[in-house]
């Protein structure tokens, strides 16, 4: 398997380390910053030996080195500032992605891409039209990573050991992200039968803020560590075709009655990428939760150059 990511920044760079820790395959990093993927290549393979590792990274600033990948992940693009929304990166990342998109098709016509890049829904749907590849074939990591965090918040807020939750968020990755209490699960029952209206709210605002109040925490750039996770997490799900189901910003069409929109659902995950999204009995109050964050994502869609 090749794997192939595209920017080697904080997440870029952490993705590939837990990649090759995993034994995923070969991996490609790739930045325009000159010698910056070479030197976290480099460094990386020197741990092999230590870590007895026999796949290896390497990296460079030439795109042509994701020739032939089985899996892109992109990464590419301008991280959020303190202060700054990920609507904000909208216009800048496009044009990042444009050139991305032209390579991809001409270099890795067959593969699964992953996009990482912010504002996450709106760049998915902006890669995915621009490869115009099988729809499954493209998604991006978003609610993913948010929905790590909801367990996290409900394991401290709980005392409950991490792995008996199932946390379930769908919708924007962004300020109208949809934590779904009734859907989350630990040790099979739900959040909303286990605390109140009031710790719900917390937990749910704990979620969509977290990204936000690390940004803030680090002072310069944002999370990594993760973001990092929930990438290998998902390029593990794809390499080792592994069906399970997880939140990704997926292109619906109709699912939900949504359509030409990328959009975070849970997804069957495997060889060809989203392979299905799962659709989940919704109340009205959730489904009109989902439809207000599906709005928010159409209006920056409705700004991308297409
Ligand atoms: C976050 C950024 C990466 O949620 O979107 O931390």
């Amino acid at each position: 398997m090749k794997i192939s990511i595209i920017g080697a920044g904080n997440v870029g760079g952490m993705a590939a380390e837990r990649i090759a820790a995993e034994g995923l395959g070969q991996i490609s990093l790739i930045d325009i910053a000159p010698k910056l993927a070479q030197a976290k290549a480099c460094d990386m393979d020197d741990s092999r030996y230590i870590l007895g590792r026999r796949s290896s990274v390497s990296g460079g600033e030439d795109i042509a080195g994701i020739q032939g990948s089985d899996i892109v992940v992109v990464t590419a693009g301008l991280a959020r500032k303190p202060g700054m929304t990920r609507e904000d990166l909208l216009q800048k990342n496009c044009s990042i992605l444009e050139g991305i998109a032209a390579q991809i098709q001409r270099r890795a016509p067959d593969a699964v891409v992953i996009v990482v890049t912010n504002p996450l829904d709106a760049m998915t749907f902006f890669l995915a039209r621009k490869l115009g590849f099988a729809r499954p074939r493209v998604f991006g990591m978003g609610i993913t990573l948010d929905a790590s965090r909801f367990a996290n918040l409900i394991s401290k807020k709980l005392s409950a050991d991490i792995t008996a939750i199932r946390a379930c968020v769908i919708g924007s990755h962004g300020e109208s992200m949809v934590p779904l209490p009734r859907f989350t699960t630990v040790n099979g029952t739900s959040l909303d039968r286990l605390v109140g209206e009031v710790d719900i709210r917390e937990l749910v605002s704990g979620t969509v803020n977290r990204g936000k109040e690390i940004v803030s925490l680090y002072g310069t750039g944002s999370a990594y560590y993760a973001p990092s996770a929930a990438i290998c997490q998902l390029v593990r799900a794809v390499a080792l075709d592994s069906k399970e189901t997880l939140g990704v910003s997926a292109f619906v069409n109709g699912e939900y009655g949504l359509k030409d929109i990328c959009v975070g659902l849970p997804c069957v995950i495997g060889r060809n990428g989203a392979e299905k999204v799962v659709e989940l009995d919704l109340n009205g109050r959730e489904k009109a939760q989902l439809t207000a964050s599906a709005d928010a994502i159409k209006e920056l869609i409705n700004l991308l150059k297409l």
